[in-house]
């Protein structure tokens, strides 16, 4: 087989020609050279190096063709710029500004024609690989060679690549201790920067995953496809045209500014729904938390938890406290032996006979609450793919506007054989799935996905994911339970890569089936959490005895939208605590979540971002003796009027929070 290589490693000394292109207020310098034909870029700001020339590239393999060491020419250097500020369908801010410079490099190598083109914001850039319309069939990525070459090292945050289903603890380690890991990444640089490295619009392509290929530079590792159990060479199959995904990096000299970036919004494709009225952010209640205690089962049994008289209490607790769902998972057959593998082929219209689906709906309706429908299909995307349309049909018939949907294998079976969760196949098949969902106007929360990329603003149906190690870990981690510092760092690393279904709100710490484990928190940090980790289908996870039992600080949880018009972190350190507020999209009502590590602290926030007026905060707060391992319950609630010029002292106490409502007056 003939090889085609484009793009080799770069060892530039000095920057050669070039081709430059600055972000809007002229703080970010990106150039592209070319040198003995090898593509590479460097990026400055405020004319200090940030990264050094690094290599651009994929290495391809073309029909049976073998080619090598392409040099490429440059056929021409094309500019543009944009300014527009769009409107989202849900989200943590209602208008996104969508402002930066474009740089479009054309290069020719024989008849092979490759465009890279470069995008600068002011918090940020971006570029990714386009194959124009050409004679180019079959053609396999082998490799890509984009690579990230930093002037200093940077620290980073991030979990290894292999962490199943993305469920891993982030942890921080120079670059050069670090090994393969998954995108995102979140680095602090030598200087004091900030900077989010992953990619956007991922389509028909494998996830990226990022490696330490010397002291101070990343590589490009992406995701392979298998065959027979054995990993491939094969990265991507592909014919032109066709483009890559984008490849971004925000670059921020705080994190509040890093957080507030949407570079990975703006690089995704504007919505391609005509009539979104459908698509409706809420929370949700569920048939859940007491399967992951091993209180009820999925399956049918004297433990059954989706019962007809189950669901039915759920739904009449949902539509007194205002939620907008309720989730039953187990409803359907083939839970029998789940987990073991071997269960059945499920059945995603066929309810066990104690769940009577019919009656469920019509009480549903008349309540006014949406029954979330569960599809877990234990990795067998084929089977999923079969049986999509009626399935999707069976939701619609019994009102059902979203599921949850859930491939729990290490990996994915599709028709091409198993597949890593991130390669190109598993992509195209959750990519079908958003789309054949939109058709029947149906919402996804999808458990074990591919990381999120911002396909949300092409497919908002797509509301939410897992790709995160979520709160059902504290009901059954051999760990104990992840540590209080995982909800302070999961904000500026994994939610930046959008919305995620934790599952907040456990509202009874103490686990007695599984001795030791346990949620690392207070009662007020649970509170918290549905302000810090963003979901617009956000699900209060705990069983509703648990919060019939404490009323008054279950209403910050019927209070709390799950919809913004804006948000802002207003302090916070990676690891360590997290500041967040957040405007409703209804009303004019703010509200903040706080939440700490192991270290109680006492944080004062400036309220200035209220604006004009006078404010009713109701303040759910640990008390001054709260502690998450010895008195995690102890919380007060008060309310004070507060204007935008008062300062607000929050006192966390250990593994703490705090939860605040803003009202207008
Ligand atoms: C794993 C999901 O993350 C969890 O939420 C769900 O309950 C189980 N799979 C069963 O589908
Ligand atoms: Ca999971």
């Amino acid at each position: 087989m003939k090889k085609l290589l484009i793009g080799l490693a770069c060892a530039a000394l000095v920057a050669c020609s070039g081709h430059k292109v600055s972000s809007p207020d002229g703080t970010l310098t990106l150039d592209f050279q070319l040198r003995n034909g090898q593509p590479s870029y460097s990026v400055a700001c405020n004319g200090k190096d940030v990264l050094m020339p690094s290599p651009l590239g994929l290495v391809l393999t073309i029909g049976e063709d073998t080619l090598r060491d392409v040099r490429w020419s440059v056929e021409s250097a094309e500019y543009a710029s944009a300014d527009d500020t769009w409107e989202t369908v849900w989200g943590e801010e209602r208008f996104i500004r969508d402002r930066h410079n474009e740089m479009k490099i054309s290069l020719a190598a024989k008849a092979m024609r490759m465009n890279i083109v470069f995008r600068v914001f002011n918090d940020g850039f971006a570029f990714r690989y386009e194959f124009p319309e050409q004679e180019l069939r079959d053609l396999t990525v082998l490799d890509e060679q984009t690579a990230y070459v930093f002037a200093e090292e940077p620290q980073i945050w991030a979990i290894p690549w292999r962490t199943e289903y993305y469920e891993g603890i982030y942890t921080k380690a120079p670059l050069h201790e670090k090994d393969t890991m998954c995108s995102p990444l979140t680095l602090e640089m030598a200087d004091g920067m900030y900077a989010f490295l992953h990619e956007a619009n991922v389509t028909d392509y494998p996830c990226q995953n990022l490696y330490t290929q010397s002291a101070n530079t990343l590589g490009t590792y992406l995701t392979p496809w298998m065959r027979d159990g054995k990993v491939l060479e094969d990265k991507a199959y592909l014919d032109a045209p066709f483009v890559t995904p984008w490849r971004f990096m925000i670059l921020t000299h705080t994190l509040p500014e890093m957080m507030a970036s949407r570079i990975m919004l703006n690089l995704n494709e504007p919505c391609r729904i005509e009539d979104t009225s459908w698509i409706k952010p809420m929370k949700f209640l569920g048939i859940w938390w007491s399967m992951h205690l091993h209180e009820w089962t999925w399956s049918q049994g004297n433990r059954h938890g989706a019962t007809t008289a189950n669901m039915r209490r759920y739904l009449k607790f949902a539509s007194e406290n205002g939620f907008g769902g309720v989730l039953a998972e187990g409803w359907n057959t083939g839970w029998e032996g789940y987990e073991g593998i071997n269960n059945d082929r499920f059945s995603f219209v066929t309810p066990y006979p104690d769940y009577d689906v019919d009656a469920l709906s019509r009480y549903a309706k008349e309540l006014g609450v949406n029954i979330i429908c569960h599809h877990e299909t234990s990795g067998r995307a084929d089977e999923y793919e079969a049986d999509l349309d009626t399935a999707y049909q069976f939701m619609q018939h019994h009102g059902m506007p979203a599921v949850k949907t859930g491939y729990v294998c290490p990996l994915i079976r599709t028709r091409d054989g198993y597949q890593f969760n991130r390669s190109q196949g598993v992509v195209q098949h959750y990519r079908k799935v958003i789309e054949t969902a939109a058709k029947y106007h149906i919402c996804i929360d999808n458990h074990e996905p591919a990381m999120p990329s911002g396909l949300q603003r092409t497919y908002p149906n797509l509301m939410t994911q897992e790709g995160i190690r979520g709160q059902e870990w504290n009901a059954w981690a051999q760990d104990g339970g992840s540590p209080c510092a995982h909800v302070c760092t999961l904000p500026f690393t994994r939610m930046m890569a959008g919305p995620a279904d934790y599952t907040p709100g456990v509202f009874a710490f103490e686990n007695p089936i599984i001795p030791g484990t346990r949620v690392h928190s207070t009662l007020c940090n649970q509170l918290a959490l549905f302000v810090v980790l963003y979901s617009p289908l956000q699900m209060a996870c705990d069983k509703i005895e648990n919060y019939a039992k404490r009323p008054a600080e279950f209403q910050f949880i019927r209070d709390v939208p799950c919809d913004w018009n804006q948000s802002r972190l207003l302090d916070g350190k990676i690891g360590q605590y997290v500041v967040m507020a957040r405007q409703d999209r209804q009303s004019d009502n703010w509200y903040i979540g706080a939440v700490t590590n192991e270290e109680a602290r006492e944080i004062n926030i400036p309220l200035d971002f209220l604006g004009e007026g006078e404010w009713q905060a109701t303040i759910y707060a640990d008390a001054a003796d709260a502690d998450w391992q010895t008195n995690p319950y102890a919380s007060s609630i008060e309310t004070r009027q507060m204007s935008a010029d008062d300062t607000l002292k929050i006192r966390l106490a250990t593994g703490g929070g705090c939860a605040i409502r803003f009202a207008k007056q």
